[in-house]
């Protein structure tokens, strides 16, 4: 069961402490141990905008709030943020082709970049004012800042570099957790949703993976490999005191040249201190994508037997069947 189910449970208390009949906003926040406000309301206008309860206000009176009757179905969406602290490894190529990938094997996908450097919208040429930072920032609801992409079944919520100022407006603990907040909103409307991460530790990553609830981590065979990883367990370890079942879904070796010196001995010692984590599938290197310095293999015909785009099939395919 995906990580929104936790979120939707406050709406699941709603539905159950309404039962057939109708509350007062005050009934439903004495009954249900809720202070904060802003948070039911939230939650009771997300489910009335879902067909699950009507509002109405008695002249002078509280809001009262019934239940529709509809069954409510908790979203089982997988949220997956693709991330190394390391620049340059291969998370937006990793980001880009997995979503269009999983979209692919029919599964509705949402691509979310957190990346001021909006590489994954630029792929999609998509340059919205409205995108991530203003969702962030409550200036946009999410489903307005969401665009439909070339590929079928994939949207994407489109970065620009105005994403870069967000750090400075989200001081402490509530900072943390807008993406999260944001992306429930949408989580039913998805069976997957992946995270395009920035190459730095920031307010960005760290919404990401408190969204998250498992990480793709894509790394290069090179002899910072093991200390990025370690470098981000120790970040996901701290997260996870926000996030419990935060954890690492899979490492990725990405642009890999096993002809290069000590690449198929790094593989090796990758594979051995992550056994259980460590993808079987390898990206290799794909001369074609590093002269075009692109990540453009899903809309890029003449690139669909590549076999670099082969390999995105098949991690697609192992993502799906981890369950
Ligand atoms: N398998 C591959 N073979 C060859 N080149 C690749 C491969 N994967 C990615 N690249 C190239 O490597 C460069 C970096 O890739 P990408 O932008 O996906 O990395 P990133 O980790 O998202 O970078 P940043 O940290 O800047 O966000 C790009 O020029 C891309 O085309
Ligand atoms: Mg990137």
């Amino acid at each position: 069961m995906g990580k929104y189910y936790l979120t939707m449970m406050s709406d699941v208390k709603i539905l159950e402490c309404l039962g057939h009949g109708e509350k007062t906003i005050g009934e439903l926040k004495k009954t249900l141990g809720i202070n904060d406000a802003k948070f039911l309301n939230a939650a009771i206008s997300r489910l009335a905008r879902k067909g699950y309860v009507t509002v109405r206000k008695p002249w002078f009176r509280d809001f009262r709030v019934k239940s529709t009757g509809r069954t409510y179905a908790p979203p089982n969406t997988r949220v997956i943020a693709v991330m190394n602290l390391k620049g340059g490894v291969g998370k937006t190529t990793t980001a880009v082709n997995l979503s269009a990938k999983i979209a692919e094997a029919g599964k509705k996908t949402l691509l979310v970049d957190m990346d001021p450097q909006a590489s994954a919208s630029f792929h999609y040429e998509i340059s919205s004012t409205v995108g991530t930072y203003k969702v962030l920032t409550a200036e946009a609801n999410i489903s307005e800042a969401i665009t439909a992409t070339c590929n079928k079944g994939l949207d994407i919520l489109p970065a620009n570099l105005d994403l870069a100022g967000a750090e400075a407006e989200f001081p402490g603990y509530s900072g943390m957790s807008k993406l999260r907040k944001s992306l429930t909103e949408v989580a039913d409307e998805y069976e997957y949703i992946i995270i395009d991460c920035p190459p730095s530790l920031s307010m960005l990553s760290i919404n990401a993976l408190c969204a998250a609830e498992s990480v793709i981590v894509p790394l290069e065979c090179d002899q910072y490999a093991l200390e990025s990883l370690r470098n981000l367990e120790k970040v996901i370890d701290e997260v996870r005191k926000f996030n419990p079942i935060l954890h690492i879904g899979g490492i990725l070796i990405n642009k890999f040249r096993p002809q290069e010196d000590r690449a198929a001995e790094i593989e090796q010692k990758i594979r051995q201190n992550y056994k259980d984590n460590t993808y079987n599938i390898i990206i290799p290197y794909d001369d074609a994508t590093a002269k075009t310095c692109q990540t453009n293999v899903p809309m890029n015909m003449e690139a669909i037997e590549a076999p670099m785009v082969k390999a995105y099939g098949k991690l697609a395919k192992e993502v799906i069947n981890n369950g």
